[in-house]
């Protein structure tokens, strides 16, 4: 109970630092410019047009700047953000709720929106297509359905999983961006900006050193820089430079290409467990006490990106890579 206590008010550190963090405008968020020039097209065109932004569908690994970019759209259209979730939604007339409080311009953002139930997509459709609200009143045979309209309203949706959504909520969508991995360079300018806010002095290299292990995620950048700032607080006069980052980055188990403990403990689990794989999902889970669902949407994105793992029909497969990063032999086929 103690224990959990406390990580929850670590969490909710973190949860005020990222914040704090948190880029306002186009301007100060770096990177994803494919997504960043058609939003700012899209925005500016609505605008002229005095009408709303059509609804915009974000996906993409979690931390790549999905939440930052809603509230920086809800910014530039000059409307008010509500935050919701898919869990926090359970009933539709929780959504009934949040839909007859909207003022005109209003984004809604809806984080995990994949996580929707279907009865409560149903509501969404009209709102999104018509702005309006059909809602049942009564039941059996003297059930009646009415009709509230809605001021016109953007629905910013979120998610890590498109291929969760189901199509015809996507295709209410009238924008899609997904967010990619950004390049290391991008990641050090987002380490310098970080830095500043936080009043850290950091050198070139030690940026760079922490850009390179990432993992492409802004919020692990962040996250990175902040404990390489307690390590030379306490172990110097507080300035970071090359050799204390790898040493604090060393010693927080992120290694050269930003892949921690449990991305090792999946590797090697497919390496030494399974040959290599093919292995489904659930077996490589259970067998290293990971949830499959955190496994699909934290880890292994990454990991097929840089090419460590590949999905077969059979299951997942490490690839040769992986071997050479371990030092370890290539097993003969
Ligand atoms: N393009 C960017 N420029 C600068 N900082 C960024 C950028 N994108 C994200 N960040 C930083 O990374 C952190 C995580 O971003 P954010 O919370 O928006 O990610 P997310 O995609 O919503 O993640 P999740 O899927 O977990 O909800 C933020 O605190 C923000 O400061
Ligand atoms: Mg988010």
């Amino acid at each position: 109970m103690e224990e959990r206590m406390v990580s929850d008010q670590a969490d909710s550190e973190e949860l005020s630092l990222e914040q704090h963090l948190r880029p306002h405008s186009f301007d100060q968020y770096i990177g994803q410019e494919h997504v960043k020039n058609n939003l700012k097209i899209f925005i500016e065109a609505a605008k002229m047009r005095m009408e709303t932004l059509d609804h915009v569908l974000l996906y993409g690994p979690p931390g790549l700047g999905k939440t930052t970019l809603a509230a920086i759209i809800a910014n530039e259209m000059g409307g008010n953000l509500r935050t919701t979730s898919g869990p926090a939604i359970e009933r539709p007339g929780d959504l009934a709720a949040i839909l007859t409080a909207i003022e005109p311009g209003d984004i809604l953002f809806i984080d995990e929106i994949h996580r929707l139930n279907r009865s409560i997509e149903e509501v969404l459709y009209p709102a999104m297509e018509d702005f309006c609200l059909d809602i049942v009143i009564g039941k059996g045979a003297s059930a009646r359905s009415i009709r509230i309209d809605l001021p016109p309203f953007t629905l910013v949706g979120a998610t890590t999983r498109a291929g969760a959504l189901s199509a015809p909520l996507r295709d209410r969508f009238g924008v899609l961006s997904r967010l990619e991995y950004y390049k290391p360079d991008e990641l050090q300018e987002i380490i310098y900006r970080t830095a500043t806010i936080l009043e850290a002095e950091i050198a070139d290299d030690a940026a760079e050193e922490i850009a390179l292990r990432s993992r492409g995620t802004p919020r692990i950048a962040n996250r990175l820089l902040r404990r390489v700032r307690d390590f030379a607080q306490v172990k110097s006069n507080g300035n970071i430079t090359s050799s204390l980052a790898k040493e604090a980055l060393d010693l927080l188990q992120v290694d050269r290409l930003g892949l921690d403990h449990i991305d090792h403990k999946l590797l090697k689990g497919i390496i030494e467990k399974f040959k290599g794989g093919p292995v489904g999902l659930e077996t490589i889970a259970a067998t290293i006490g990971e949830e499959a669902g955190t496994i699909e949407d934290v880890y292994e994105p990454y990991l097929l990106q840089i090419g460590f793992l590949q999905r077969t029909p059979r299951g997942r497969v490490v690839t040769h890579a992986v071997y050479e990063h371990f030092q370890m032999e290539v097993p003969k086929t």
